[in-house]
């Protein structure tokens, strides 16, 4: 009996500090957007647990160690993701057949009862192939931007849409996993993709962040915007209270970089009187 009460201690208490996961449910019931499956579990660690549809072939694990290295090196940069130890665990939805694309929620969300998800559908998942990867790796991006520092929101959503930010998350992530050919593909896509905003033609990758990362310290001037919006920006509790303006958003890139990027900026984006 006491032996019993005191493993039952150190388990408590490893789970406390965070050192010691609970399991993830075996089941989960969807109950978001037009989500309605329930979903099982077929693969769990520490760090992070694997969910399936009933169209997802469930012989496929390829995916297991691939979120587990992307959630260990994003927990590594960028901190941690919930008040439940280094890392708290990323739950991965995958869909086949349905719900095309991608979302992600966070732990400080309730809308997917407030754990740090990715859920992503369409694709079979066979073989990891790129688009594959490029999915769950975006989707991860989202979480970075969303809870890093455990404030909630991402004020420069509103600057770099959907995936400005997850490209060269993408990028840095492949190049630090050792997935070179992956990086390169990528680097192909981005480095001569433009965009309409914020004006037409806008290099994001090639003008903006491919130069600010290879400069200015690659992973740690990606963290240190997120470490100095935690610091400085305007948060309500534990949430950012509103988006950045455009001046605003280079002045923390400048910050982050240790220089004034001012002559980058306006490279990629023009300058006008608003931005000054
Ligand atoms: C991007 O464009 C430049 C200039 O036009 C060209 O030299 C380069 O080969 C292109 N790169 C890729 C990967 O398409």
């Amino acid at each position: 009996m006491q032996t019993i009460t005191a493993a039952l201690l150190i388990h408590l208490s490893l789970l406390s500090c965070g050192l010691l996961a609970e399991a993830p449910p075996e089941t989960w019931q969807e109950h978001w957007f037009e989500h309605n499956q329930v979903v099982k579990r077929v693969f769990y660690n520490n760090d992070i647990a694997v969910y399936f549809d009933d169209q997802v072939d469930p012989s496929i694990t390829w995916m297991n160690t691939f979120i587990t290295d992307v959630w260990l090196y994003t927990g590594r940069i960028y901190g941690t993701y919930g008040p439940y130890g280094p890392a708290s665990r990323l739950h991965a939805i995958f869909h086949t057949g349905r719900y095309p694309g991608g979302h992600p929620s966070t732990y400080m969300s309730a809308s997917h009862d407030n754990r740090n998800v990715i859920d992503c559908g369409g694709y079979t998942w066979k073989n990891g192939e790129g688009h594959e990867l490029d999915t769950i790796t975006h989707e991860i991006s989202h979480i970075v931007e969303q809870a890093s520092k455990n404030v909630g929101g991402s004020p420069a959503f509103n600057t770099w849409g959907d995936s400005k930010w997850a490209e060269i998350f993408i990028y840095d992530v492949y190049k630090n996993l050792g997935k070179n050919d992956h990086m390169q593909r990528v680097y192909n896509m981005w480095i001569n993709q433009t965009d309409s905003y914020p004006r037409a033609n806008t290099f994001w990758f090639r003008d903006w962040f491919y130069p600010i990362y290879s400069k200015y310290g690659e992973s740690a001037v990606l963290n240190r915007f997120y470490e100095l919006l935690a610091q400085y920006y305007p948060k309500s509790g534990n949430w950012y209270s509103r988006d950045l303006n455009m001046g605003e958003f280079i002045h923390f890139w400048s910050g982050a970089a240790g220089v004034n990027l001012k002559d980058q900026a306006t490279l990629a984006f023009g300058w006008t009187s608003d931005y000054e």
